[in-house]
């Protein structure tokens, strides 16, 4: 129930118990503080009188002679006073005011003498004092009634009881107030959001320019939208990218068939449209399975990795791509293989091997070298293919790496693939943690470097 409020409300409630708690222990601790006071303030007087009484005595030969006007002097009222005779037996009163017949005498035996005690019985507080005087022994006590103080007490609670829910209301309204306040640019920020949808990403929260969390979470949001806008851009692009690929030597088929079909041909002219078409099929299939390799690396990350020689597969690699170098007139050289391991996917590793040492083959002239060297660097496990072949303009150099592209456009099946073996080498690189490095100069070379963990 809880965790379905809304954080408004659950602010408010927050809110509300947290002065609620504060009243109550505000109200608890002024009427404690005002009753413990008043109960010292009267005991204090109390004391101030007894010890009055006992001077007044001590001036009087004849205890009888004293006048209890006390209540008078000090203003003090209720104020009962008695001065009695502690005699065998028992106390004989001397002179008494209107002293309540409920409260009972204290014990003088049990008083120290000199000493004021007080004690409490029923709504009655009084002050004792025993004392010697010309041979007799006294006992002076006054006596108020705690009813004025009770009093008191009694409308403190009552204008607090009436007071806290108020000041209660008016803060929760206040606080209300406030949280609707504070949660407008929220609200506001969710109604924007609402209207963004797929084809409108590039519309962008605005900025109060108050620098506040409102603020941030709007730079935030308008961070993601970046990123999603980018990334949804980048899909775009590649799935026309896709289509275009695809349609090109679908389109390349299709009308060699048509062209085929218009009248009747030699079974050569057959055999050779087959033969064609066979290859247009090969492409789109090695498309096709390049994509499905690209868009399955992300789900072999969780895969355990394991112990890959790199030296075997770097030699299996040049020996299947030999015969591709012979025919093309470029020496492919294997250099410095010794054992060099790495923890990785072996059959990913032969992916990214092939793919470089295949380009430095194909977009090398005839008559020149392709090196290829396994070593290591900073400690870490390095594979360079440098080749002297056509090289990458500085301005094609970025982009080489991304599906799709070629630099040379103008693709045909003798001078190159469908631009996605970097991308496959780059992701198969990523997913080791290392990286692929491009060094390139038009009309001198280039030198590929794959870079492990
Ligand atoms: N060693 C190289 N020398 C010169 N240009 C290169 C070299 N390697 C790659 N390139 C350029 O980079 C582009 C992208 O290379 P990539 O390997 O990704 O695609 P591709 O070889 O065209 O096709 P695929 O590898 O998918 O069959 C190539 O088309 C080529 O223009
Ligand atoms: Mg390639």
């Amino acid at each position: 129930m809880y965790k379905t409020l809304s954080i408004k409300t659950r602010l408010l409630l927050y809110g509300i118990a947290i002065q609620a708690g504060v009243l109550l222990l505000f109200g608890y601790s002024l009427y404690k503080t005002l009753e413990l006071s008043s109960k010292e303030r009267l005991q204090t007087s109390l004391k101030v009188i007894v010890l009055d009484i006992y001077d007044d005595l001590a001036e009087h030969t004849q205890i009888e002679d004293i006048e209890l006007d006390e209540e008078g002097e000090y203003e003090f009222t209720p104020l009962f006073m008695r001065v009695s005779r502690v005699v065998e037996g028992g106390l004989q009163t001397v002179k008494a005011t209107a002293f309540p017949e409920e409260v009972a005498s204290v014990e003088p035996s049990k008083l120290p003498l000199r000493k004021v005690r007080f004690s409490q019985s029923g709504s009655y507080i009084t002050a004792a004092l025993r004392v010697r005087l010309a041979g007799e022994e006294l006992l002076i006590e006054t006596a108020t009634s705690y009813k004025l103080l009770n009093d008191t007490l009694k409308n403190l609670f009552y204008s607090l009881a009436f007071i806290t829910p108020i000041i209660l209301l008016f803060a929760t309204l206040g606080a209300k107030f406030l949280i609707r306040r504070s949660f407008a640019p929220v609200r506001e920020l969710i109604t924007r959001l609402r209207g963004i949808e797929a084809n409108n990403l590039s519309s962008r929260l605005p900025l109060r320019g108050s620098e506040d969390e409102i603020d941030a979470l709007s730079k935030e949001i308008n961070g993601v939208l970046t990123r999603l806008e980018e990334a949804f851009e980048r899909v775009s692009q590649f799935s026309g990218d896709i289509s275009h690929e695809l349609k090109t030597p679908l389109t390349a088929m299709r009308s060699e068939l048509e062209i085929t079909l218009r009248k009747p041909r030699q079974r050569q002219e057959y055999e050779e449209v087959m033969r064609s078409a066979l290859e247009e099929i090969g492409t789109i299939e090695e498309i096709v399975h390049n994509l499905l390799f690209l868009s399955r690396a992300k789900l072999q990350r969780n895969l355990p990795k394991e112990r890959v020689e790199l030296g075997t597969l770097l030699s299996q690699q040049c020996r299947l791509l030999q015969d591709q170098a012979q025919q093309r007139g470029v020496a492919l050289r294997l250099r410095g293989v010794g054992e060099v391991f790495v923890r990785g996917y072996e059959r990913l590793i032969k992916i990214a091997l092939y793919n470089v040492i295949h380009n430095a083959i194909l977009y090398s002239d005839r008559g020149t070298a392709v090196a290829v060297t396994l070593g290591k660097r900073g400690g870490r496990a390095c594979v360079t293919v440098s080749d002297e072949g056509v090289g990458i303009d500085a301005e094609h150099l970025a982009h080489v790496t991304k599906s799709f592209y070629r630099v040379d456009r103008s693709r045909t099946r003798h001078t190159g693939g469908s631009g996605l073996g970097l991308a496959i080498v780059q992701k198969i690189m990523e997913q080791h943690g290392g990286k692929l490095e491009l060094e390139s100069q038009k009309g001198v070379g280039t030198v590929v470097t794959l870079l492990w963990e």
